[in-house]
């Protein structure tokens, strides 16, 4: 629930993505928003309002003369009612007209007479998002603080390919919840590691640690969503990389190692959630260990580096920050982890309260002392060590 109470006007303009507007409005709702539905004339083409109206539960306002106002002002009283204008999909030539100032129908002029913020999800052809035209639509809005939403490059509803494409819903709404943030780590560089490593024992066979790595996504999304630039170095796990987020894949301890020191010295914050193997094999087969060879094969493992301790040991290096999964003394342990790793702040977590589910419990261990987060889902956690943060590094 990241937009309860949020009331959001949703105005649907004519192409093609329109169809994805009905997801759009389910997910905002989904989210604890009141959206509210203005469509234009085009938009009504491709989706009816009977549809946007099941869905949000309002009746969608079309034109400027609609009788329900008592006042005749639609455009003035929706838009003063919302926290936010949405434009999704916005067509080139929706675009256009709010680049000019018109009010030719009900969601231009609510547009122009609004004083929330807007956003807008431009969709079209890609010929018509590289046409100059467009472009100078674009920069203009931009230079009149309306928060462009992609778009997205790929294959469009006209066979071509290229850019143009609405962002997806689910992606739509991310913006969305991260414009409502607090951006308490806007311009920061933030690095996280998340999930398991892989330390291969043959070409099928290996070491690894538990771990389903939705507390580090949820730790890159919320940086993100915090204003930072954010570069998640992430082990083997079946989850999408968060929105706005830069992804980099890796399986084994030593990639993790490489590909963290590579942009450790360019990190303002670095959070180590990743779950690292303390030991990889040191005799890995090159082929596929085969039982009938006689005798239990002998493993040989050596000591993996330790990459928080290493970037916290670097000189000028990022605000480091720990977890520790524990299976008992919590406190103990994770006070004892934070000064061997000379970090500033860790994150303690009982195993047994947050592996694999989408809720933790954890408790922030710092030079202060103990602070107990609420239990709560692994998103609105992750937040509240983000604020932490932010709080410690000024
Ligand atoms: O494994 P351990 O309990 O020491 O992990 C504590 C913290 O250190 C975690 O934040 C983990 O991501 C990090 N760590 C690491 N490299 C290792 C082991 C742990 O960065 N080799």
């Amino acid at each position: 629930m990241e937009l309860l109470g949020k009331r959001i006007v949703l105005g649907v303009t004519g192409g093609i993505a329109a169809y994805k507007a009905a997801e759009l409005v389910r997910l905002l709702a989904r989210q604890g928003a009141e959206v509210q539905v203005a469509m234009t004339e085009g938009a009504t083409h491709f989706v009816t309002a009977t549809t946007f109206q099941a869905l949000s539960g309002k009746p969608v306002y079309l034109d400027q003369w609609d009788a329900r106002m008592p006042n005749a002002m639609a455009h003035i009283d929706l838009s003063r009612q919302a926290d936010l204008i949405l434009i999704a999909p916005a067509s080139a030539d929706f675009l256009a007209r709010i680049a000019h100032g018109l009010a030719d129908d009900l969601l231009a002029t609510m547009v122009l007479a609004r004083d929330c913020p807007l956003l807008a999800a431009p969709a079209m052809n890609r010929q018509m998002w590289e046409n100059p035209a467009t472009w100078r639509n674009i920069l203009q809005l931009q230079a009149d603080g309306v928060h462009i939403l992609g778009p997205a490059s790929g294959e469009q509803a006209c066979g071509e390919i290229g850019a143009g494409r609405m962002l997806e819903p689910e992606e739509i709404v991310e913006e969305v919840i991260a414009f409502f943030m607090p951006n308490v780590l806007a311009g920061r560089k933030v690095l996280v590691t998340a999930g398991p490593t892989f330390e291969a024992i043959d070409p099928v066979r290996g070491i690894t640690n538990l771990s389903s790595g939705r507390m580090g996504y949820a730790v890159a999304r919320a940086a993100r969503q915090a204003g930072a630039e954010v570069v998640l170095v992430s082990g083997p796990v079946g989850l999408p990389a968060p929105q706005g987020v830069r992804r980099i894949d890796v399986r084994s301890a030593l990639d993790m190692h490489v590909e963290v020191m590579a942009r450790a010295a360019a990190a303002d914050i670095f959070v180590a959630v990743a779950a690292v193997a303390d030991y990889r094999v040191a005799n890995a087969a090159e082929h596929k260990l085969k039982k009938d060879k006689g005798g239990i094969p002998p493993i040989e493992l050596v000591e993996n580096p330790d990459i928080l301790a290493e970037v916290a040991a670097m000189a000028g290096g990022p605000f480091c920050v720990g977890f520790a999964a524990e299976s008992r003394n919590l406190e103990e342990y994770a006070q004892s982890k934070r000064r061997k790793k000379k970090i500033p702040l860790i994150a303690g977590n009982l195993i047994q309260d947050g592996f694999g589910g989408d809720d933790n419990r954890l408790v922030l261990f710092d030079d202060r002392g103990a602070h107990p987060l609420t239990p709560a889902p692994k998103s609105v956690l992750a937040r509240q060590l983000i604020e932490h943060i932010a709080t410690l590094t000024g």
